[in-house]
């Protein structure tokens, strides 16, 4: 570990990466991948029949490996990508991240792609074999003294030249889509007391300036002078201040205008409703990865070629108890004007998060995505693979949904259902922060609802993705960084709903 703490490492490793397409593998390539699927024949390079290679037990089940060591001192892995007509980006996606880790000593990594994929967008495809490598890979070793890691430097796709173009373009996408999620990675790997809200507005500000984006860093003297109410409420406890940093991408030309808001609770220990340390809740210096998401997200915006205005929100101040702490039975009064009767000071999600809503609102974007790790109910309901989505129109909600397929960050409908709404009446305030003892994650997102109004508006509630329980494919366990691609997706294709 280096004296000076860096809060995102991957933006310079990733940018580092080598990537190239080839012909033919070169010399100094030790380690070739070859994508092999369940059933027809096998690629020559592998040298090995269908037969042997089941004898060694490799199935061709996607994301499954087997090492072939040669004499000549090169290795070649067989990599699985599943059953023949079901290959699609996703699944080589998961491919190119496990040979990454079967490869784990090697700093240069090449993967020969052929028949398997010949049905697919090759652009596509060396997109998910960038991701995949350089995401599979990732380790956080920031923090450790001394790491034996090898990084990954270089990725080589070996391909039929009339390929090459394509695979070349999609590839530099991947490594642009692979810092972005890395990035957000390292930003929920960051303990929360190196990670506080104004280091966050710091590193916003010089990740903006080299990325070609407008930033504006509202600190607490500010959000009072705009009221943000429900932000400054959740910050009280907190030796730190808040801040509510508004990224902006702005590219020529561009008419529609997409809102993103983040949650960004540095630390949540549930403020006076103290959270027990047991393990969930050891995780949750992870409570930023919303507003973690849309920086990483937005810093790829430019050299992506985003066709849209976009303007981030992100809500941040960690959550703790003390004597100047919001209490139990106090009423926050938001930008809005709405008021909030405070009941548990752990709903501290949503009451930053409507302030940021009622900024975006304010700013007339033509639509707002949230993202959230807001409540252990999403977590419970979906488990940690998907997200849960609700909308308060068809429109944002479906382009959340392709965005969610094309990233292979999953997401499910959860219902807006307005019958539960009277779960959120206070005796004194417009609204309470707590629901009733079931549906946690559908009143939090009814709460938000309010506050978004008419302008269509998307919310996910990442609580379960936000980290991987296991590791698999290009998903290794811890920090997932879950939603910075699929939030550049969903830019990329925005429509005014
Ligand atoms: N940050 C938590 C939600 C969470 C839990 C995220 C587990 C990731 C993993 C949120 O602030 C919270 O504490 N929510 C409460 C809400 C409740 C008090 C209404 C919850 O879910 O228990
Ligand atoms: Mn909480
Ligand atoms: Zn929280």
């Amino acid at each position: 570990m280096s004296s000076t703490f860096d809060p995102v490492p991957s933006e310079a490793a990733v940018r580092a990466v080598s990537v190239e397409v080839v012909e033919a593998p070169q010399g100094d390539a030790t380690v070739l991948g070859i994508l092999v699927d369940k059933s027809g024949d096998v690629p020559a390079g592998v040298g090995l029949s269908r037969e042997s290679l089941k004898r060694a037990g490799f199935s061709g089940n996607t994301g499954q490996t087997l090492t072939l060591p040669r004499q000549d001192g090169s290795t070649v892995i067989a990599v699985g990508v599943g059953e023949p007509e079901k290959v699609d980006a996703a699944a080589v996606r998961d491919a190119a991240g496990a040979l990454a880790r079967a490869a784990s000593h090697d700093a240069a990594v090449a993967v020969a792609i052929g028949e398997e994929t010949s049905g697919l967008d090759a652009a596509l495809v060396g997109q998910a074999i960038v991701e995949g490598a350089v995401l599979g890979r990732y380790r956080y070793e920031e923090l450790r003294s001394s790491s034996e890691v090898t990084a990954l430097t270089a990725v080589t796709i070996v391909a039929a030249s009339e390929l090459h173009e394509a695979l070349r373009t999609g590839a530099d996408r991947g490594r642009s889509l692979a810092r972005a999620t890395s990035v957000a990675r390292d930003l929920s790997n960051a303990p929360g007391s190196l990670l506080t809200a104004p280091a966050f507005g710091d590193l916003a500000t010089r990740i903006a300036s080299e990325t070609g984006l407008g930033i504006e860093v509202l600190d607490k003297a500010a959000l009072e002078e705009l009221g943000c109410g429900g932000l400054l409420g959740v910050n009280r406890g907190s030796a730190d201040e808040p801040r509510m940093i508004k990224v902006s991408y702005r590219p020529e030309g561009a008419t529609a205008h997409l809102g993103l808001v983040g949650k960004g609770i540095m630390y949540d220990s549930g403020g006076i409703s103290l959270k027990p340390s047991n393990s969930s809740h050891q995780q949750m210096k992870m409570d930023m990865t919303g507003a973690g998401a849309v920086l990483a997200a937005m810093s790829v915006m430019a050299e992506l070629g985003v066709p849209v205005n976009v303007t981030g929100y992100l809500a941040c101040t960690d959550n703790m108890p003390s004597s100047h702490a919001q209490k139990l039975g106090d009423v926050a009064v938001t930008r809005s004007g709405r008021t909030i009767e405070v009941l548990n000071t752990d709903a501290e999600g949503r009451l930053v998060m409507v302030d940021a809503i009622a900024l975006a609102v304010e700013d007339e974007v033509d639509a707002v995505v949230d993202i959230a790790t807001l409540t252990g109910a999403c977590l419970m309901a979906l488990g940690p693979l998907s997200a849960g989505v609700f909308a308060n129109d068809d429109g944002i909600l479906a382009q959340v949904k392709a965005a969610a397929e094309t990233s292979d960050e999953s997401v499910w409908h959860l219902p807006l259902d307005r019958r539960y709404r009277k779960l959120l009446d206070s005796e004194i305030a417009d609204v309470k922060n707590i629901g009733g003892d079931s549906g946690g994650a559908i009143t939090a997102a009814l709460f938000l609802a309010e506050w978004a109004g008419e302008t269509p508006w998307a919310h996910l509630d990442i609580a379960g993705p936000m980290r991987w329980e296991s590791t698999e494919g290009y998903r290794p366990k811890g920090a997932s960084g879950f939603g910075a691609r699929l939030l550049v997706e969903l830019a990329q294709g925005f429509t005014k709903p």
